[in-house]
């Protein structure tokens, strides 16, 4: 269903508990901004336009924004209610429903925002809030309901009477609201008696007070909905994320011999039946063929890529390369800017010197050839097909292999036959 939504995302805060001199919502999770998760959302959801408010350290959070969203400005952290009033000129006479979302929730669930959107647009509230249900609910501000069970009000962790406190029943932060109805009631919030900040939360009182309709989604996976507030929220998100990242792996035939100690980050695909052994690390923007064998000790950076059959066994890292079908890596090498031509095998031991102190360079081993154990392949150079490197040699930048031949030594020379 197409729907005529518009997404606001608070991303000024200080947060303040975090402490950090990087602002808390581009801290990483498997490998990717806090903030890009939630931008993903709001494009799931078909979001027309996207904007995010900015305020502390602006120009870090949107560069990472990266023209994915209009970035507004809040000069000074006012508080919530202030930061969605940034926005108001844009959605001068806008009938559009507004979604507003933190931009410290990376795990919210794009289903559940859906959901919430199609029941804002079905009941014609002014305002639909997602709500959780939690066993702690320490630290969020609480959905207050009267007898009758009627929404009525939301109420902060600071401001709530002991009765309050015992309220399971949390604001998860994200809101749609009728863009007419906010933006005509957002600038009659008082600030907040004890903190001087401006509460979006208030406004469902003022609502309230004009007789128009609140609403509410209630959930109950409180994993989707965490904060983060600090480093803790952090770990914690990382590792509910990470369980769902191997999760879906395994359910597409991959064997994560040991979950709790690997590692995969965002945005990596991996074939029917590779197996992958314990401790090893799998960073964002990798691509694993099928029936491959990683690690155990194995860590894969970004722009790398094995084909099928390819075994990357213990204490080996690979950077930004490509290793075709069948190639052997098995045991404590490295390998960065390098391209792998099929069955070819890297000897144990085998480093490739891609970075000459200025430059990254690349190399290119082709197709079937043999590096012996414990040789540096100076880049930029070139093994041919079926070439062969003796064990214990430094082949130097430029000296290329020549296909069929064998170049022992240090510096390697070639000799005349295999
Ligand atoms: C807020 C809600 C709380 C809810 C919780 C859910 C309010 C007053 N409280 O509390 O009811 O349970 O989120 O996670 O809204 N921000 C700005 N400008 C500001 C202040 C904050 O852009 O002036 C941004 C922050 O960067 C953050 C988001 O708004 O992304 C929420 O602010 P935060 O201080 O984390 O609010 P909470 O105390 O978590
Ligand atoms: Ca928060």
């Amino acid at each position: 269903m197409k729907m005529n939504l518009k997404a606001i995302v608070l991303a000024a805060g200080k947060g303040t508990r975090f402490k950090s001199s990087v602002p808390k919502v581009l801290h990483a999770l498997a490998g990717k901004p806090a903030l890009n998760y939630v931008l993903d959302v709001a494009e799931d959801v078909g979001s027309l336009t996207t904007y995010v408010v900015v305020g502390h350290q602006a120009g870090m959070v949107a560069e990472a924004v990266n023209g994915r969203a209009v970035i507004v400005e809040q000069k000074e952290q006012l508080g919530t209610g202030h930061a969605v009033k940034m926005c108001a000129s844009s959605f001068k006479d806008d009938r559009s429903t507004v979604l507003v979302m933190c931009g410290d929730t990376p795990l919210l669930d794009s289903a559940i925002v859906r959901r919430l959107a199609v029941k804002h647009g079905r009941t014609k509230a002014a305002v639909t809030v997602l709500t959780c249900l939690l066993g702690d609910p320490g630290g969020y501000g609480r959905i207050v309901r009267d007898a009758q069970g009627v929404f009525s009000a939301i109420r902060e962790h600071k401001d709530a009477s002991e009765q309050e406190l015992g309220i399971r029943e949390i604001n998860t932060g994200v809101y749609c609201f009728n863009a007419k109805e906010l933006f005509k009631a957002i600038g009659n919030i008082k600030p907040n008696a004890k903190k001087k900040e401006y509460y979006l939360t208030d406004i469902i009182e003022l609502f309230i007070g004009q007789g128009l309709r609140v609403e509410t989604l209630v959930t109950d996976d409180w994993t989707a909905n965490l904060g983060l507030n600090t480093r803790a929220d952090l770990a914690l998100a990382e590792s509910i994320l990470r369980k769902k990242i191997l999760g879906r792996l395994m359910a597409n035939g991959v064997t994560i011999v040991d979950p709790a100690t690997t590692y995969v980050e965002n945005d990596v695909s991996i074939g029917q039946d590779t197996v992958i052994y314990p401790c090893s690390y799998i960073h964002h923007d990798v691509k694993v063929g099928r029936g491959c064998s990683v690690g155990p000790f194995a860590r894969l950076r970004p722009g790398t890529r094995l084909a099928n059959n390819v075994s990357v066994g213990n204490f080996t890292e690979v950077s930004r390369s490509i290793l075709g079908d069948d190639v052997n890596m098995k045991h404590f090498s490295f390998l960065g800017d390098t391209t792998v031509g099929r069955g070819a095998n890297i000897g144990c031991g085998t480093v490739t010197a891609n970075y000459d102190g200025k430059n990254k360079n690349k190399t290119l081993i082709g197709p079937g050839a043999f590096i012996g154990c414990d040789s540096v392949l100076v880049a930029p150079v070139k093994i041919g097909k079926g070439a062969k490197v003796g064990a214990g040699s430094v082949v130097t930048a430029g000296r290329d292999v020549p296909a069929g031949k064998l170049a022992v030594g240090i510096p390697a020379r070639v000799i005349k036959r295999v």
